[in-house]
């Protein structure tokens, strides 16, 4: 199906186009627009005459706007997650979960604008600020530049555009080439909800000509990105005094203590593990068991991991599907092959049928591996034994990112010494590293990113407090 830009309230053609196809089945499944930097000029210049509309927008109007997008998904999800399934070779069962959390995202974001507020200052607490009354107040910034990964590619689009239509900002976005479909599906939602012309436009193409127009014209005042850390950095070095926030990834962790009752854990880090694929940022890529329940905690992971289902995304039964790419598939499993030959135990997984990579749990992997210290990006995790928590988050901590970790105990001093030192965005106590739901803060240090998503957050980034003052004396 041939797909068009969307720019200043209009689908519009492009010069050029490529070819999409299913990363399950190869199967051409759209024509997708690749803009010329004079159509993303002109969905720059209609983002930026969109900023007045938008700015005196009242709060309830953005917030009835962004219910509507959130009514309209619910009506339509069935269709959404098809397109999930299709251009990501989402798992459908998975990809329902992910239009539910999107309905959710947008919900969150229609409540949050109506609760964009600053705060009084009393200024007589310092000699001078007597008689002046002072409060802030949250002003939209303007155009903000959204680029947004494969990996969730409906609710991560929404963590960029819900925040920034909640705050009065308009937004050019430019979705991960593999994954525009649902971009355009939800841009078509917004045209419905009566968001105003200008305020949202979805330009496609390569990352090298649209990215870098988006991130380096001057109209623009925002970038937020979810991506690698490499990119991630080329967008920070490239944007100059914008404001940047980016959303990278990690290598995330999970320490399960002496004395939890693995057995309850099991199915939880199983999903932690291979949900998506494990195409998911705070997948669980790393578990460090005490040595105390090693022996049976990888006996009943191991068993579980082979009770997963491959297979095509489509088809309600499967549990896992094919990578984003063949090339990333290759990538993964030349990995696996680097860790087997310096010693590593493949307990399950490593091969791939019908090109679909199986899920892989690696033992005895040394933390200087690929596996243990980049970003696998893949359906890989490997288990660890260890003498103590404490000797676990320092290999946690000895890493270039820090998005999220969890830590299973039934210890609370051990639990509070590892929320101290874990050197991380956010520390999940009996939970996986993999727990997120859209109103909480979410980011990394490190290598994991700038800044914090969760519409609340995501919101203050994306506006100016501005001071005043009046003088009564
Ligand atoms: C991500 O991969 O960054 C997002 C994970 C999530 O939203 O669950």
């Amino acid at each position: 199906m041939k797909q068009q830009l969307f720019i200043d309230g209009e689908w519009v053609d492009a010069p050029d186009e490529t070819v999409l196809r299913s990363p399950y089945s190869g199967e051409a499944i759209a024509h997708i627009p690749a803009a010329s930097p004079a159509e993303v000029d002109r969905a720059l210049a209609a983002a930026d005459r969109a900023r007045e509309t938008m700015a005196r927008m009242p709060a309830h109007q953005r917030a009835s706007i962004l219910e509507k997008v959130a009514v309209l998904l619910s009506e339509r999800a069935d269709e959404a997650a098809r397109i999930l399934a299709l251009e990501a070779a989402k798992a459908i069962t998975t990809a329902r979960l992910e239009v539910q959390r999107t309905i959710q995202t947008y919900k969150f974001a229609a409540e949050e604008a109506k609760r964009i507020h600053g705060e009084t200052i009393p200024l007589d607490a310092a000699p001078g600020g007597e008689g002046r009354i002072a409060y802030t107040m949250r002003e939209p910034l303007g155009v903000i530049g959204a680029i947004t990964p494969f990996n969730f590619p409906l609710n991560l689009v929404a963590h960029k555009l819900g925040p920034a239509i909640a705050a009065g900002n308009t937004v050019v976005l430019k979705p991960a080439a593999q994954t525009p479909l649902s971009a355009f599906f939800i841009a078509r939602l917004f045209q419905e909800a009566g968001l105003p012309p200008g305020a949202l436009n979805v330009v496609t193409g390569s990352g090298r000509t649209v990215g870098e127009q988006i991130v380096t014209d001057p109209r623009v005042k925002m970038v937020t990105f979810t991506g690698s850390p490499e990119v991630g950095t080329a967008i920070r070095n490239k944007a100059g005094l914008k404001r940047v926030t980016l959303e990278l990834g990690s290598n995330a962790a999970v320490i399960i203590d002496e004395g939890v009752d693995v057995d309850r854990i099991i199915s939880r880090c199983v999903t932690g593990a291979f949900s998506n694929q494990g195409q998911v940022c705070i997948s669980l890529q790393r578990i460090y068991v005490h040595e105390a329940v090693f022996e049976h905690f990888v006996g009943r992971f191991v068993e579980a991991t082979r009770q997963l289902r491959i297979g095509d995304p489509l088809d309600p039964n499967t549990d896992l599907s094919a990578l984003i790419s063949r090339q990333e598939t290759a990538r993964v499993q030349s990995w696996i092959e680097e860790a087997r030959e310096h010693g590593a135990v493949v307990a399950t997984g490593g091969t791939t049928e019908d090109g679909v990579l199986m899920p892989t749990v690696l033992l005895q992997a040394d933390h200087a591996l690929n596996v243990s210290c980049q970003e696998a990006f893949g359906p890989i995790v490997v288990i660890n034994s260890v003498r103590s928590v404490a000797a676990a988050v320092d290999l946690v901590n000895d890493s270039r990112y820090g998005l999220q970790a969890g830590v299973y105990t039934r210890d609370i001093q051990t639990a509070l010494d590892a929320v101290d030192k874990l050197q991380v965005g956010g520390v999940m106590i009996n939970d996986i590293p993999s727990f997120r739901v859209d109103h909480m803060p979410y980011g990394g240090v490190k290598e994991s990113g700038l800044g914090r998503e969760g519409i609340k957050y995501a919101v203050e980034e994306m506006t100016e407090m501005k001071l005043v003052v009046w003088n009564r004396n």
